[in-house]
């Protein structure tokens, strides 16, 4: 069977109050739009139109990468009129012709086995319609059934009778059917209702006069068909999102002390007996050794976590590996093109950019480290500061292995240390420093034999 996937995504999202479309607002780290096109490229469809209407320009730049084919739907005359304008581009030969399945680019949290089953369901020439009762079934199409059960059509909230608004299985939005039914039914279409619109929800009661068989479907849960209109129920599916997330990745075998305290937004790889403290964010893509350990707040964006490091209390981690047994924080920053190899130390207000640094290196206290590269089992003390910027442009340090760095230095860079050296505390150093000895630039001290403090006079 060949299928097209129709997404609607022109509606305006009023209700979120906002400059964005309401597609591009995120859930998981990712737009609307996107969860609802990754769920229908599962089901390797032919072809994925996106419907956009308001501030399209805007959707399609920003989610150019999907490979969607957009479709401008301007003005907006409502469903049925949105599916029109991706019809002409299907394929709707009476034998050949596709499927299509329709679904709303607000709708993010639909499942491709809920789909497929959508999908099997119109098999054999019916319409199939994805619906769940609701306790509070207001502002949905109603869904009409005869005495025997079979749907005959749908009726939207504001067309309803008294009698019709007491039903309370709705209309998803979701449906299946032939390409070449659907042409024919969409060509009829009128918007004499109560919203002036033309709604695809009136197919239904063409199919029922037309002999096709009406398929109802229930989805898994009914977060799968709960759409996005507003700030507060995309808070929802946000914790749902995160609910589901955190559970699957306990049952993969993750420690996560509290799951409602945990937020994943982006991919996560993990190994073994992993543990996760509160309040940690991930973003991106994160990868965790076996038996990492992350401490609680820590926000982690890129981050390659080798096997038995931990991470302690209070990180901003973004776009840095760290090697197998290192430790970092509390209290640390790594930036970009942070590499730290086994067994290194980064401590409290440590701040790592764009910098190497080997094995058994400890950077333990209050230092900033930028364009470095850090050869291994160096210890660097509390106060160093590499000065990698002259206002115009970076230079880089490179330090030995061996090395030890008193506190409260300066390091001017571009410049070396060797091997094995020394460098005294308090030292602005300015040139190179030798391999194997100690190098020191600070004033000499001297004591005032006889000096007395001023005094107060009475
Ligand atoms: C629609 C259904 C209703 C169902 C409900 C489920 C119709 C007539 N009604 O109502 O039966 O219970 O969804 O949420 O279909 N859109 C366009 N172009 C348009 C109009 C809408 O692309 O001209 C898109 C919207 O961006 C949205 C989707 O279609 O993603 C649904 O539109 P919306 O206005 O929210 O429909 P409802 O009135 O909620
Ligand atoms: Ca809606």
């Amino acid at each position: 069977m060949r299928l097209s996937v129709v997404i609607l995504a022109a509606g305006q999202g009023k209700r979120m109050r906002s400059a964005l479309p309401k597609v591009l607002h995120r859930l998981g780290g990712k737009p609307l739009l996107e969860h609802a096109y990754r769920a229908a490229r599962d089901l390797r469809p032919e072809q994925v139109y996106v419907v956009y209407g308001h501030g399209g320009e805007q959707v399609r730049d920003a989610l150019g990468y999907l490979g969607a084919q957009w479709i401008e739907q301007d003005p907006q005359l409502g469903t049925g009129h949105a599916v029109a304008q991706a019809l002409p581009f299907i394929e709707s030969g009476m034998d050949a012709g596709d499927t299509v399945l329709v679904l709303y680019g607000d709708v993010p949290l639909m499942t491709p086995e809920t789909l497929e089953r959508v999908v099997m369901a119109s098999g054999g020439g019916c319409l199939s319609l994805l619906t769940v009762e609701l306790p509070d079934p207001s502002g949905y199409g109603r869904i009409v059934r005869n005495a025997a059960g079979h749907v005959q059509r749908i009726v939207e909230d504001r067309d309803a009778s008294q009698v019709e608004r007491a039903i309370g299985e709705v209309n998803t939005g979701m449906m299946a059917v032939s390409a070449s039914h659907l042409k024919r039914w969409v060509a009829r279409l009128e918007n004499q209702n109560a919203q002036g619109e033309y709604y695809l929800t009136d197919v239904i009661a063409m199919a029922v006069a037309d002999g096709i068989a009406v398929e109802p479907v229930s989805p898994a849960s009914v977060f799968e068909v709960m759409g996005v209109n507003d700030r507060v129920q995309l808070a929802e599916l946000e914790r749902r999102y995160q609910r589901c997330q955190a559970e699957q990745l306990m049952r993969q075998g993750v420690t996560l002390l509290d799951p409602a305290r945990f937020d994943l937004r982006g991919e996560l790889q993990t190994g073994q007996d992993v543990v996760i403290d509160v309040n940690v964010v991930l973003e991106g893509r994160v990868r965790l050794g076996d038996r990492v350990t992350i401490g609680p707040n820590n926000w982690i964006r890129d981050a390659d976590i080798g096997d038995d490091a931990s991470i302690l209390p209070n990180c901003v981690i973004e776009g840095a590996e760290i090697g197998r047994g290192a430790r970092v924080g509390p209290f640390s920053r790594l930036r970009p093109e942070t590499r730290l190899a086994e067994e290194v130390h980064i401590g409290n207000f440590v701040e790592v950019k764009k910098s190497g640094v080997m094995s058994g290196t400890k950077i333990n206290h209050l230092s900033y480290i930028g364009d470095t590269e850090v050869g291994r089992d160096t210890n660097i003390g509390a106060g160093t500061i590499t000065c990698n910027y002259d206002g115009a442009n970076k230079h880089k340090t490179v330090i030995g292995d061996r090395v030890f760095i008193g506190s409260d230095t300066q390091l001017i860079a571009p410049v070396k240390i060797g091997d094995g050296a020394t460098i005294g505390a308090g030292t602005t150093l300015t040139r190179d420093a030798p391999p194997g000895q100690l190098t020191v630039g600070r004033a000499r001290q001297t004591t005032i034999a006889g000096w007395e403090r001023p005094k107060k006079k009475r």
